[in-house]
């Protein structure tokens, strides 16, 4: 921090604040091990009930002690009780029934990220499911194999929800994907990143006054702070979610190999592509393979966030530890992604993320808007023919250097154009999810199919979307 102005109560309040602000980014709180504990990987759950067409799965919303940082006990707010949330694992085409009861202190709303899901299973923000009760959502999975995950979507408090553990991966599997020889069983891996700050007491620290988006100063991997994970000389394939509020990633080797992109948040692309960094904004996934098999034994290799400062760049660490043969290699042609083609005429919207003023809730004197618009459940900004490909601006509109990561409930879409020129190399498949840097804009084409009803469209930061950077648009 440079020149403090003692000019007014204001300055001197932000001055006091990037003071404490600056100490705690230099030392975290609570010191903890690096590249020590082994990652876990989340446990697949257990259908309850299975049936030739579905199968149903009880999920309990509780609290729990969880030790996250080695010596340290954790409160946490999980499904099943455990942060990161245990992994659903679906067949395309087969229907899963989940009953999520919520034993919490606060409300909840479940939504499917990235899921074709009838209006009233996909967690609209007001549909709240109050301590004590149940809520059964029921998902078709008519969809392609893909990466999705599923997390808290309750209005004004996602952010809080979603930081003190309720998010977990949701994975559809289906035919095409299950014949390629990919990696398959202990390597394909789920890998969910998000940052996290804890108080000395080992509770989680979460600022509810914080609009402009929350980051923690200890990075988890699947819930584990900046883990090792032993591997051999083979190809492996991480499914990798951002999960975090408001810390986008740019996820590089330290080593210098690429990092092979097969999937984007709709599924598999239609060719691999190779890229050396992959940046990946809040809630966007992204399927790699990488090859450890010319990497000698002994080697220690680091998933590096290559957007933060040097020294605060390492996620997590590979340890080579031994050889094995490798039987899956990644086909030059995986997929056939059923691309959308461009209508001669089209209906065009734009939706634009805003930061706008306002004295609607008196301090502070800014909000987070959507076509000028804070989000109302009541009020429904798009009616948007079922089955009719649109094409949609999705734009930031800056004031404020801040990314906004624009994602749309119940279908994928495709970006045509990203500022005016062809989307980057690893966007070139489906997605749901698009990060928008300050003053960004995409254009995207999509079609809702299969459903009818209201849905959302939001920017994944948590903070701002609870902050009402949200519209309701129907399917009609
Ligand atoms: Cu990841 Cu509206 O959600
Ligand atoms: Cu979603
Ligand atoms: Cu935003």
């Amino acid at each position: 921090m440079g020149v403090i102005a003692f000019g007014g109560a204001a300055t001197l309040v932000t001055a006091r604040f990037a003071l404490i602000r600056s100490r705690a980014e230099r030392e975290p709180a609570i010191r903890v091990p690096r590249f020590d504990v082994p990652l876990k990987i989340p446990a697949v759950l257990e259908p309850s009930r299975r049936t030739a067409t579905q199968d149903d799965y009880d999920i309990v919303q509780s609290e729990a002690d969880q030790e996250i940082l080695p010596g340290h006990v954790t409160k946490i707010w999980g499904y099943q009780g455990v942060f990161p949330g245990p992994t659903i694992r679906v067949r395309s085409g087969h229907a899963a029934v989940v009953h999520q009861t919520n034993r919490l202190s606060v409300h909840t709303v479940t939504h499917v990220h990235g899921g074709r899901t009838p209006a009233d299973s996909d967690g609209f923000a007001t549909d709240m499911v109050m301590p004590g009760e149940t809520r059964t959502y029921k998902y078709p999975n008519q969809q392609r194999a893909s990466t999705l995950w599923y997390h808290d979507h309750a209005m004004d408090r996602t952010g809080e929800n979603v930081y003190r553990g309720l998010a977990g991966f949701y994975i559809v599997e289906d035919d095409e994907e299950l014949s390629l020889p990919l990696p398959k069983g202990d390597c394909d891996v789920p890998l969910v990143l998000q940052d996290r700050r804890f108080n000395m007491d080992g509770s989680l620290m979460y600022d509810t006054f914080g609009h402009e988006g929350i980051q923690g100063d200890i990075m988890l991997v699947n819930g584990v702070p900046w883990p090792r994970m032993e591997v051999s000389t083979r190809k492996y394939r991480f499914r990798i979610l951002n999960g975090s509020n408001a810390r986008p990633f740019q996820l590089a080797l330290s080593n210098g190999d690429p990092l092979i992109v097969i999937g984007t948040d709709g599924g598999l692309l239609a060719e691999p592509v190779a890229v050396r960094n992959l940046p990946l904004a809040m809630a966007e996934r992204a399927e790699v393979v990488v090859d450890f098999s010319r990497v000698p034994v002994g080697s220690k290799i680091f998933l590096m966030n290559t957007r933060e400062r040097p020294e605060r760049q390492q996620l997590m660490r590979f340890d080579v530890t031994h050889r094995e043969s490798d039987n899956a290699s990644v086909p030059s042609r995986l997929s056939d992604p059923g691309f959308l083609s461009r209508p001669a005429s089209v209906n065009t919207r734009t939706w634009a993320l805003q930061r706008s003023f306002s004295m609607r809730h008196g301090l502070p004197p800014f909000v987070w808007t959507i076509n000028g618009k804070h989000f109302d459940p009541d009020r429904s900004d798009a009616k948007v023919p079922l089955g009719e490909i649109e094409l949609w601006r999705l734009r930031n509109e800056g004031a404020g250097q801040q990314l906004h990561p624009a994602h749309v409930h119940l279908a994928h879409f495709q970006i045509v154009e990203r500022n005016g020129k062809p989307p980057l190399a690893h966007e070139k498949g489906w997605k749901d999810t698009v990060a928008l840097e300050d003053g960004e804009e995409a254009l995207v084409m999509i079609r809702f199919e299969q459903f009818r009803g209201r849905y959302m469209l939001h920017c994944h930061n948590l903070e701002h979307e609870d902050h009402a950077m949200m519209s309701r648009f129907d399917v009609v």
